[in-house]
């Protein structure tokens, strides 16, 4: 069935970005608010997209209008009685979404395909208080709605066989790749991107890192395209918070529970982005730490170069970091030595991800001078340096070696010496919950990844990741946490074991024998 005009229920920041997706299509939309008020703001955030999208050039002032005309704006529902599909954008609040679903319902004709952008409610539920339960389905776009290329298609066991395909190709007219997901909180996306941003508040909360290098850790470390801080206060707390709240009651694991400073922040009214002020603060065009955490100011505390020392020891188990290391020192008019007899100002330990630096810095003598340099993705100009602090090294020693981090053009982020440090302790756990998620056969690897790159922007999946890291860095790595912490998240799941132990990449086994996608399952119809 070919959906020429559809209506848009809500436009808060998720619903006019929806609209103007579908307008820039050429498609038709009633969009639909409560009152005159919300139906303004909602409309002035989509034409102050269009505006910005004039201003760089990727829309001319004709095109812009045209966008605008195909926008029908409303009050009622009434406007909506001869759309073919109608996407509900209301706030994550299952009475809202029923009421209207209920008018929708009343409203539409019976061959309308009725939709839920819900973030991670019961497409079923929603479903279920309607008199055609068949047509419900959910399609889940991913903020900022105009940009990220991922909407997943949710089916329900209501859900009639027609409908997640006329939705997935309408996804495609859209410019977005479609997954197609069974209805189970949070989807892909939401399921496993939401743990990890409150994952990541939590190290921020206990102050294990500061906000600044949490999201360094992420992007320069990593390669995400913001920090987990940053996608916090986009996504917007008081979201983020309701889907962990969800999510938790579906599975009841620990890994959900929001942290205390997530609730905190959201009661005092700072949600984000979008009021100004969440972990972040936007006033006055910059973003700066706002949570009042102990010791959670950046640690992009400035550094004096001059600070650096002439010397300095470098210990590590002479491998190629070590060697890149010291070459790099030198290379900086550095004198290097690695005798540990005779130790320097400045012990540079070459960290490995898992093991921790304490005993040779007790080793070498003078642990207050000593600090561990963990290169997570190796040695190349601008890349990241994680510096390792144990309990022993003493603050001028961490400034020092900051400043002759900044001397060799690395970023810098500083971790305590703990299992993973900080990029690890981020991305393992995050790594483990997309291989248990494959694991339960919920979704492919191949979706797993698509869903991750193209609605959340990782340059690559999740399964990618370990890949290029290897499975059995991965494994170790958690293992490591495991044993330190006995979080049952961390526990490594054995579908990574059985990579690691075998030492085949995931890229392989799908060269070898590829997963069904979403899209395979949508041609052979009803799996599930
Ligand atoms: N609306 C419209 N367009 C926007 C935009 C917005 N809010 N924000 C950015 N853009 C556009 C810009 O105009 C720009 O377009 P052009 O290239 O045509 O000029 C483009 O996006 C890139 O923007 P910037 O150069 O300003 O910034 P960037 O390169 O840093 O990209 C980003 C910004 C796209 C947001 C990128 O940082 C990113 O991909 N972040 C990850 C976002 C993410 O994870 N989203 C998913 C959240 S989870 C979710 O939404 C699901 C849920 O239910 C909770």
């Amino acid at each position: 069935m070919e959906i020429r005009d559809v209506a848009v229920v809500g436009l808060g920041t998720m619903g006019a970005g929806i609209a103007e997706v579908f307008a820039r299509a050429g498609i038709g939309v009633v969009a639909i608010e409560a009152d005159e008020q919300a139906l303004r703001s909602g409309l002035g955030a989509l034409d102050a997209s269009l505006s910005r999208a004039v201003s760089r050039g990727r829309l001319d002032g004709a095109q812009q209008a045209d966008i605008r005309a195909r926008v029908r704006p409303a009050t009622g529902f009434g406007d909506a009685a001869g759309v073919d599909l109608a996407v509900e954008v209301v706030p994550e609040r299952i009475e809202i979404k029923r009421q209207v679903f209920a008018e929708l319902d009343r409203v539409c004709s019976p061959d309308a395909i009725l939709a839920t952008n819900t973030s991670s409610l019961s497409v079923t539920a929603i479903a279920a208080g309607t008199r055609h339960p068949g047509r419900v389905v959910g399609m889940h776009f991913f903020n900022p709605a105009p940009v990220m290329g991922l909407v997943e298609v949710v089916r329900t066991v209501l859900t009639d066989d027609r409908v997640p395909a006329a939705v997935a190709d309408l996804a495609r007219r859209l410019g977005k790749t479609p997954v197609e997901v069974a209805d189970r909180a949070g989807f892909i996306a939401n399921a496993l991107l939401l743990p990890y941003l409150n994952h990541a508040a939590s190290l921020l909360e206990s102050g294990y890192a500061t906000a600044a290098d949490i999201d360094m850790a992420a992007t320069a470390g990593i390669g995400l395209p913001m920090g987990p801080l940053a996608l916090l206060d986009l996504i917007g707390l008081d979201t983020s918070l309701s889907v962990l709240e969800v999510l938790h009651a579906e599975f009841g694991v620990a890994r959900y529970c929001p942290t205390p400073l997530l609730r905190r922040l959201v009661t005092a009214g700072r949600t984000g982005r979008k009021a100004g002020r969440g972990i972040f603060s936007y006033e006055g065009g910059r973003a700066t730490d706002a949570t009042g955490v102990a010791g959670s100011a950046g640690s992009a505390e400035a550094v004096d170069l001059a600070d650096a020392p002439d010397t300095v020891t470098v210990i590590g188990s002479a491998d190629e970091q070590e060697a890149d290391l010291a070459s790099a020192l030198a290379s900086a008019g550095l004198n290097v030595t690695r005798n540990a007899a005779h130790p320097t100002d400045l012990i540079l330990i070459v960290a490995e991800a898992g093991q921790p630096i304490l005993p040779t810095a007790l080793a070498a003598g003078r642990a207050g001078q000593a600090v561990g340099a963990h290169l997570p993705s190796g040695f190349a100009a601008g890349a990241l340096v994680e510096l390792v602090a144990t309990s022993l090294t003493a603050d001028t020693t961490m400034r020092t070696a900051a400043a002759l981090a900044a001397r060799l053009g690395l970023s810098v982020v500083r971790a305590p010496d703990r299992p993973g440090f900080l990029v690890g302790a981020l991305l393992y756990p995050h790594l483990a919950d997309a291989v248990r998620m494959a694991q339960d056969g919920y979704a492919s690897a191949t979706d797993i990844d698509t869903a991750m790159t193209l609605g959340c922007g990782y340059p690559r999946g999740p399964f990618e990741l370990i890949d290029a890291a290897g499975a059995a860095d991965v494994l170790a790595g958690l293992r490591a946490m495991y044993i330190a912490y006995g979080y049952p998240a961390f526990a490594p799941p054995p579908l990574l074991a059985e990579h690691a132990a075998a030492g085949i990449d995931f890229a392989a086994v799908r060269r070898a024998r590829p997963a069904a996608t979403s899209d395979d399952l949508a041609r052979s119809g009803p799996a599930r």
